[in-house]
């Protein structure tokens, strides 16, 4: 935890309790105290870099591969966290964080409960978005496409690799069903913890991976003035990106 005093300039008006407070947590409650707070001002002037439909990789999984180790490189916090788009029949749409756990040529794999809401909506509806923010690249990653389960195989290949505690809590939690308590939640938990006690734990039947093959890749790289550069990659009848530019 970082103590940082300094980051307000009239600490009396807030209170002294905050100083105990993290760097970013005491950015927010300041600015939340703060009698200059008005969300319609706060703005960032983009000028990390630029993107050139005409210098950028031929196939987008090679500009995504570059963009990608440039994230981590970066050590961005969550460097693979990322928004997951579904839209039910009725096009009724919905969001949240999944995690990039896999990529290639092939596509982009995101593990999840087989029985969850977005899974819900790609049963009917196997079409997705994602989205990748790096804040401090000041870079944004869309791709959309067709939505594929991966193999058991593939997934319980994957599920080895977790801490035991996420294998259990995957058997544990029905993802996205109504619970009454959060106590039968960590009771489930520590059933199967007696129930998997000795040997591996086997693969959920309603946990596993999800592949989304892209048709469509959006680059985008904030510029100065709103001027962004946003280059969009769109899959073609015989296989091949067509590149183009899109206004910001
Ligand atoms: C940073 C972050 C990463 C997450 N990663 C996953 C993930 O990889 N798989 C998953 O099922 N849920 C993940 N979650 C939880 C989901 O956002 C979501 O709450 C959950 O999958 C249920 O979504 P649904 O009810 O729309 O199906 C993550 C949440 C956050 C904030």
């Amino acid at each position: 935890m970082i103590f940082k005093e300094t980051l307000v300039p009239n600490p009396k008006k807030i209170g002294d309790f905050l100083f105990l407070l993290s760097e970013a947590n005491f950015r927010y409650i300041y600015t939340m105290n703060s009698e200059k707070m008005n969300i319609a001002d706060i703005r960032t002037d983009y000028k990390k870099g630029s993107l050139d439909e005409h210098e950028v990789e031929k196939n987008p999984f090679d500009q995504f591969n570059i963009w990608f180790k440039e994230a981590i490189r970066s050590e961005i916090p969550e460097v693979n966290a990322m928004t997951l788009a579904t839209a039910d029949t009725n096009g009724r749409p919905s969001a949240r964080m999944v995690l990039l756990k896999n990529y290639d040529d092939k596509g982009f794999v995101f593990f999840t409960n087989y029985e969850s809401a977005k899974s819900n909506d790609l049963k009917t509806n196997p079409h997705a978005a994602l989205l990748l923010f790096w804040e401090p690249l000041e870079r944004q990653v869309r791709i959309v496409g067709r939505v594929e389960k991966i193999s058991p195989i593939e997934s319980f290949e994957y599920f080895k690799t977790r801490p035991i505690d996420s294998q259990l809590g995957a058997w544990a939690s029905q993802q996205s069903s109504e619970i009454s308590a959060r106590s039968l939640l960590e009771k489930a938990f520590v059933d199967m913890l007696e129930k998997f006690k000795n040997g591996e734990i086997p693969l959920p039947p309603q946990w596993g991976g999800y592949r989304v093959i892209p048709d469509e890749f959006e680059f985008w790289q904030g510029r100065s003035n709103r001027l962004h550069d946003r280059v969009v990659y769109r899959l073609q009848d015989d296989n091949s990106w067509k590149i183009v530019r899109l206004s910001p």
